[in-house]
């Protein structure tokens, strides 16, 4: 009998086993739900008391790693980030995140968009080596020039923006807003030189264009990043480039140097100093 902060809910669980089952299924499991549960405290409860070979991916339990991403109650979110309470039903359906190959159970095959994350060439790419094998001073930035990527850099890499995009849905050269998110990142980095050569990839067929900016990869986002904008200036940005508009002369007032230059127009942060406690 469940007690009075606890309810009965139903985890209703997209079940596939390669090699046994012809086609995934679903299966009801009944569990006891505490205030605060998770989705995936939940799905350690079925395992243990009635699917022992249910299977997931999980790792930090804290919106950190992006390893939980599922299909929840029909929107791709993070596992351990979600409360059960907060779905307000008595069945949590939860199924691997679509748009994906399934490898078994709740397991997405997230191996196409780390590739093409890879293409992308997500790093700094600068021409001074010397430099960066031998330091000589700091890559200074302004608030501005930080402002430009920082929360693209906030992605875990979950995948739940390509279960979410109906361009991924449907076309299979699209990049998808992860890896497209990604490049804008590093594409819109002062300290990064790297434009030119993710332009090979990105003026491509798998690049932008095909992406409606309808939004629904920024709506699902569990970390706040808005990859559907990141897209719209990536657009901006080729297009800009293409027309040799880039190199107009910015503002004075956020005036940003060439990407890949040093600054020596800012001044450095002041060393930092640790007190014992
Ligand atoms: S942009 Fe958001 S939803 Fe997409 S992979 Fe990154 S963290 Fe996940
Ligand atoms: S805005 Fe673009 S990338 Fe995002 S879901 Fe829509 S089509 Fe996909
Ligand atoms: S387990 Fe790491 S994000 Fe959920």
């Amino acid at each position: 009998m469940a007690g009075s902060n606890t309810k009965q809910v139903t985890f209703h669980l997209r079940r596939f086993e390669p090699g046994k089952d012809a086609e995934p299924h679903w299966e009801d499991h009944s569990i006891e739900v505490t205030p605060g549960m998770t989705v995936l405290d939940g799905l350690w409860k079925v395992k243990e008391l009635s699917a022992p070979s249910l299977a997931w991916r999980s790792s930090c339990r804290m919106g950190i790693c992006g390893s939980c991403g599922m299909l929840i109650n029909g929107r791709p979110r993070l596992a351990c980030n979600t409360q059960v309470s907060e779905l307000g039903s008595a069945i949590v359906a939860v199924a691997p995140l679509p748009n994906f190959d399934i490898i078994k159970d709740l397991v997405p095959d997230l191996r196409p968009i780390f590739e093409t994350h890879r293409e992308m060439l997500p790093y700094l790419l600068r021409d001074d080596t010397a430099e960066q094998e031998d330091p000589t001073r700091e890559y200074r930035q302004t608030p501005h020039e930080l402002e430009q990527y920082l929360q693209f850099s906030y992605c875990i890499k979950c995948g739940c923006c390509m279960a979410a995009c109906p361009t991924v849905a449907t076309d299979a050269q699209y990049a998808g807003p992860m890896p497209l998110g990604q490049a804008h990142r590093y594409d819109s980095d002062t300290r990064d030189a790297g434009f030119d050569r993710r332009r090979e990839v990105l003026a491509g067929g798998s690049g932008p264009w095909r992406c409606h900016f309808a939004g629904e990869c920024s709506q699902v986002c569990p970390k706040g990043v808005d990859p559907a904008k990141a897209i719209q200036l990536m657009k901006r940005q080729l297009v800009s480039d293409l027309l040799r508009l880039r190199r107009r002369t910015p503002p004075a007032a956020v005036a940003e140097a060439p990407h890949g230059t040093m600054r020596d127009d800012i001044p450095a942060a002041p060393p930092r100093t640790v007190t014992e406690a």
